[in-house]
């Protein structure tokens, strides 16, 4: 088992990561769990049915646990999932001294830590994922919903008190959640670390070398950077923001294609490709596009989806996304592996590259 410890001026906690370690989730938990009356086990559907009875077993042995699942998917993620995360914490009458475990992918880590928010003005929440995505989502304390207007605009932050990653859940993953996480790994190596992006783009050119042994190794790497950039900027005033590095357009493409058809992290995987195409278009860097792109779509990205939609509409999605400031588009560019910056993006700029990719211009080889 590996152990990373994350820091940030609101609470420090333990990150545990290992094969099999649901099962020791009474002992590592056992500081969390001091003291308190109850634990709610907050799932989806799918997880719920493969690992829900193996962790509700181990910890109904010592504490009072009840079991809550939502159905699966980012729909859920949504004002009904999260009033329906309230009444079963009401009806299964938690209180302050009450812990609740988010079992699952990042949008029961993220909804989960949202009712744990806000469930009488907070209480003790713990993640333990069960996606590759979720190195990324249970670390740092972003919790929240989305909005029909928009993705993740109602939400907090809030640490929980630790997160156990059990790698062995990933086996059950379907390939497309695999290369779904992937993404926000090489979106990490991309803002922070040089050497780890050549790493992964020599030693991963498949889904199936991304289940490799040389995982766990990665996903500690991955979680490091996050935790990095967390223990330095916990609420999102400076360096933070560059991990929505693909995320402007990610978003909008979330929400044009109806949430839930593409995945977070391919439409993330299409918004950095589309970043380095804007930046190059401003003339702020000077990508080979083509030799990005063709690792990408190797690993099965559509790094060409923001064709598929009209560029008013996507446009539109893109106003709505929070990172909009005073009418400024605010993007995250990268200039070179491990360089990110900020830059205000005029509109029109933005709405000329959509245009031009969809006629099917604007490769930039
Ligand atoms: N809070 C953050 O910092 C942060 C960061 C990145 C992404 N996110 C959010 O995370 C969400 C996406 O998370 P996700 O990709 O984990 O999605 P998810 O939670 O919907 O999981 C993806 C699918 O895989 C299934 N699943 C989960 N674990 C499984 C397992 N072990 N075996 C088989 N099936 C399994 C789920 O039921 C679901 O159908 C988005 O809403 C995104 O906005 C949050
Ligand atoms: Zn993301």
């Amino acid at each position: 088992m590996e152990q990373l410890h994350v820091e940030t001026p609101s609470r420090s906690y333990p990150v545990y990561i290992g094969e099999g370690i649901r099962h020791q989730a009474v002992r590592l938990l056992e500081p969390v769990l001091k003291g308190k009356s109850r634990v709610l086990i907050f799932s989806d559907a799918n997880v719920a049915s493969l690992y829900g009875d193996e962790v509700k077993a181990a910890l109904e042995a010592f504490h009072p646990v009840s079991f809550f699942s939502i159905e699966a998917g980012e729909s859920s993620k949504s004002l009904e999932g999260y009033e329906k995360g309230l009444t079963a914490c009401m009806e299964e009458h938690l209180d302050r001294q009450s812990v609740i475990i988010a079992l699952g992918g990042g949008v029961i880590g993220d909804l989960a830590g949202f009712v744990a928010a806000t469930y009488m003005r907070g209480i003790a929440f713990v993640q333990m994922p069960t996606t590759l995505l979720a190195q990324d989502s249970s670390v740092g304390g972003k919790t929240g919903i989305n909005h029909p207007l928009g993705k993740n605009l109602i939400g907090a932050f809030y640490q929980p008190e630790a997160v156990i990653y059990d790698t062995e859940t990933l086996v059950s993953l379907p390939d497309k959640e695999w290369r779904s996480g992937f993404a926000e790994m090489i979106k990490h190596a991309y803002i922070k670390d040089p050497e780890f992006l050549a790493w992964l783009k020599e030693n991963v050119q498949s889904v199936d070398a991304m289940k490799k042994d040389t995982l766990r190794r990665f996903l500690k790497r991955s979680i490091a950077i996050k935790a990095d950039i967390v223990k330095e900027d916990e609420k999102e005033s400076g360096v933070r923001a560059f991990l929505n590095f693909g995320h402007t357009l990610g978003h909008a493409l979330e929400k044009v294609s109806g949430y839930g058809d593409m995945t977070h992290g391919e439409a993330v995987a299409a918004g950095m490709i589309f970043s380095m195409k804007l930046s190059n278009y401003l003339q702020l860097s000077d990508w080979n596009i083509k030799e990005e792109a063709s690792w990408l779509e190797k690993l099965g990205y559509d790094v060409e989806a923001p064709s598929a939609f009209s560029p008013a509409e996507l446009m539109e999605a893109i106003k709505n996304d929070k990172k909009v400031q005073a009418g400024e588009l605010a993007f995250v560019l990268v200039e070179s592996p491990g360089r990110p910056f900020l830059q205000k993006v005029r509109e029109s700029d933005v709405l000329d590259l959509l245009t031009e990719m969809k006629k099917g211009g604007v490769k930039y080889d």
